[in-house]
């Protein structure tokens, strides 16, 4: 595989750093650009972070004196890439003109922001769900006027445990009510303990926004492409609450579900223990051997023992049992900075690579 130059708009956030830390050993990607505010720019990395480093490994030796650009000086980081991931904190329509710039610069983009989740021509894709909704790219294209520049994004860190673990059984069950409550890391709020200290021995049962996220993010991913657009489905009724816990990593769901043909237990573990997905299938380096790992014993999945499972890339399940209101109810996990953002960023931007969407056929650059 081709080696391409890749920035990180947002490289000093919590999320950034995890990019800058999945990027510093990965095979097809060279880390060449980090941006963000201009409250860092012109420092190195390791200035402009300080204190804020918040990844369990050190930082890595070759990004510390590596200087920090402005991520809006465009023309200037899409000169010295091949494409950017972007996570930044700052306004949902700053965020949008900012991706939009980068496209408009052939620089695509692989989102980690919401900004752009519903753009009707923006793919919102998890490799093993909907890989075929990149298809869109080419219409987006045209509506930028772009040959080579396009937005992508990843879906929301709470969906990316029961989202994967419901996907097997949706249509061949029938899939049609869905009841969820997330049990969230503070990490997903760009948060440590030592910087949200109101968090230890607490629980707050409210995340702006989060409950919404949940509920119609799912239904675009199992959406279809249509013409200029991608379709959300209609089904199945999706309901959530969405509670930040104690947690540094890790967020969990406790999930029911109820189908118009409801299989049998053993059915729905069959589906989960033989699911694969087109990460497996082209076997892309980020990608978990085996997507969902189902447990037997009673107590598990667990966020300490079990967000790392696979790199932190698979989704851990368990507790599968009949419910007295719904069909049945389990229990899911994914670590939220790893499948749930930068290593699902990444993950989507290797299937991204794998397609071909990151080389310009017209060499317009
Ligand atoms: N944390 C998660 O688990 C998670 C999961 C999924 C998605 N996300 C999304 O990812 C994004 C980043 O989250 P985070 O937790 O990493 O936030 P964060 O820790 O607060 O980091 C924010 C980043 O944005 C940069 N930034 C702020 N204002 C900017 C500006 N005007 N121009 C350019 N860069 C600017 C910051 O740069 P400075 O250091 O220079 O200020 C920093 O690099 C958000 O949209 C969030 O919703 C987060």
């Amino acid at each position: 595989m081709k080696q391409y130059q890749v920035g990180v708009v947002g490289a000093t956030g919590m999320v950034g750093q995890r990019f800058v830390s999945l990027l510093a050993e990965h095979p097809w990607f060279h880390l060449a650009v980090v941006a963000a505010s201009p409250r860092s720019a012109g420092k190195t990395y390791e200035e402009a972070v300080g204190s804020r480093w918040a990844m369990p490994a050190p930082m890595p030796e070759q990004v510390k004196g590596m200087v920090v650009m402005d991520a809006s000086q465009v023309e200037q980081v899409a000169a010295k890439v091949d494409f950017v991931f972007c996570a930044v904190d700052m306004k949902k329509d700053e965020i949008r003109a900012l991706e939009e710039r980068y496209a408009k610069a052939e620089c695509p983009v692989v989102s980690n922001n919401s900004a752009h989740r519903f753009t009707p021509d923006v793919p919102m894709v998890v490799p093993e769900i909907n890989p075929e909704h990149l298809e869109i790219i080419a219409a987006q294209r045209k509506r930028l006027g772009t040959k080579k520049g396009f937005v992508a994004v990843k879906s929301n860190c709470s969906l990316q445990s029961y989202v994967p673990a419901l996907h097997p059984l949706k249509d061949e069950f029938g899939l049609s009510r869905v009841l969820v409550c997330t049990y969230q890391a503070i990490s997903g709020a760009g948060k440590t303990f030592a910087t949200w200290p109101e968090m230890v021995d607490n629980c707050i049962p409210y995340i702006g926004g989060e409950e919404e996220k949940s509920e119609q993010e799912p239904l675009k991913l199992w959406g279809k492409v249509e013409g200029d657009a991608i379709v959300p489905a209609t089904a199945p009724s999706i309901t959530a609450q969405c509670l930040r816990i104690p947690v540094s990593d890790g967020h969990m769901a406790a999930v029911f579900m109820s189908f118009d043909k409801k299989p049998s237990k053993e059915e729905i573990l069959a589906r989960w223990v033989g699911f694969e997905g087109e990460a497996q299938r082209l076997a892309l380096p980020s990608a978990p051997k085996h997507f969902l790992h189902y447990f037997e014993e009673a107590d598990r999945p667990q966020t300490k023992l079990d967000r790392n499972l696979e790199n932190g890339m698979a989704v851990s399940i368990g507790r599968l049992r009949p419910d007295t209101q719904y069909d049945y109810k389990f229990v899911c996990l994914s670590h939220n900075t790893l499948r749930g953002a930068a290593g699902g960023g990444v993950l989507l931007a290797e299937l991204l690579a794998a397609k071909g969407y990151f080389d310009c056929p017209f060499h317009v650059i």
